[in-house]
């Protein structure tokens, strides 16, 4: 029986490429250089599936080719606002992500975001490494306590929760918890959570905020100016979501004029640009997305793409089917 014809868009850790390579006619982009949209969609009449990723655009477009022979886009990632979904519904083809295996990690990066800002770690190591420092007094890079604050958390799936636990369990944080669903009582019961109506209710309370809510055009600028005004001047912004999340040039106003006490980005809106008004704030933290990068969860979120690849071509339903 002949293999699927598979291409992986970006390079994937080694372990995973082999695996897959023993199950499918795979083909690398050895150059490991995002695709273009006219790459991706000629792609999309050579390939039984194709695994693109966040550096991936699939707008209906790229869904416009005559002869599609694409079944499965089988995304390397959890989150899939960068592949519009309904038009791949309209041809008949198949959409998964790696759900779970990434939720700890990027729990991880926001809370190590979390902690530089409020500790002022990256302006304390950039003054070090610069030859600055001058030796230790009680006014020095002076931060704020995050054992015992307030921490609001928008979107409250499984990476939110995983955010939660940390602050909770290791800090002893107080959680605000806003989602568009309601969160089951037990959920909240677990961190000892409060639900709020709305993101406006729960800004003004919250000593820092940490975004974990899907990007994609229902939620872009979801902090925008109007809301950034409604958290205190001393709170802090965290973001590991999505870049189109945060209205950039907004936060970066908030930011320079101190309506704010500071933030951590993970994501950016056109990555990997990133603004220089953001470059030369001495307020945050910047990382390059970075949430799922360890080798145990980048092989974890590789195997689970082969795992939803297999059931799809053995017949099955893939388990992270999301259209
Ligand atoms: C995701 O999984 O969506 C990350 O942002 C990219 O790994």
């Amino acid at each position: 029986m002949t293999k699927p014809r598979v291409l992986v868009t970006r390079r994937w850790p080694e372990a995973v490429e082999a695996k897959m390579a023993q199950a499918f006619d795979l083909h690398l982009n050895t150059s490991d250089q995002p695709l273009s949209q006219a790459d991706l969609r000629d792609a999309m009449g050579q390939y039984d599936a194709v695994l693109p990723t966040v550096t991936d655009r699939l707008p209906a477009a790229v869904f416009d080719g005559s002869a599609t022979r694409t079944r499965i886009l089988a995304n390397y990632g959890v989150g899939f606002a960068h592949i519009d979904t309904e038009a791949a519904k309209a041809r008949g083809i198949a959409v998964t992500n790696t759900p779970d295996v990434l939720s700890e990690c990027t729990a991880d990066i926001a809370m190590t975001l979390l902690l530089m800002v409020a500790r002022r770690a990256g302006e304390g190591e950039r003054e070090l490494r610069e030859g600055r420092w001058t030796g230790w007094r009680p006014t020095h890079l002076i931060g704020t306590k995050v054992s015992g604050a307030t921490l609001g958390i928008i979107g409250f799936g499984r990476i939110g929760q995983a955010m939660a636990q940390r602050a909770h369990f290791g800090f002893g944080m107080r959680i605000l918890v806003q989602n568009r669903s309601p969160v089951p009582a037990e959920v909240l019961a677990r961190y000892n959570a409060t639900q709020v109506a709305s993101v406006e209710a729960l800004l003004p309370d919250c000593d820092f905020v940490s975004l974990h809510c899907p990007g994609g055009a229902a939620n872009r600028h979801l902090i925008n100016a109007a809301r950034l005004d409604l958290m205190k001047p001393t709170a802090f912004l965290i973001n590991t979501a999505r870049g189109e999340v945060v209205d950039e040039h907004a936060l970066a106003q908030s930011l320079w004029f101190n309506t704010i006490g500071g933030a951590g980005l993970d994501v950016f809106e056109r990555e990997p640009a990133v603004p220089d008004a953001l470059l030369n704030a001495d307020n945050l933290v910047l990382l390059p997305h970075l949430g799922s990068a360890t080798r145990e969860t980048r092989e974890a979120m590789g195997f689970r793409v082969l795992d939803n690849l297999t059931a799809f071509f053995d017949g099955r339903a893939p388990r992270d089917r999301v259209a």
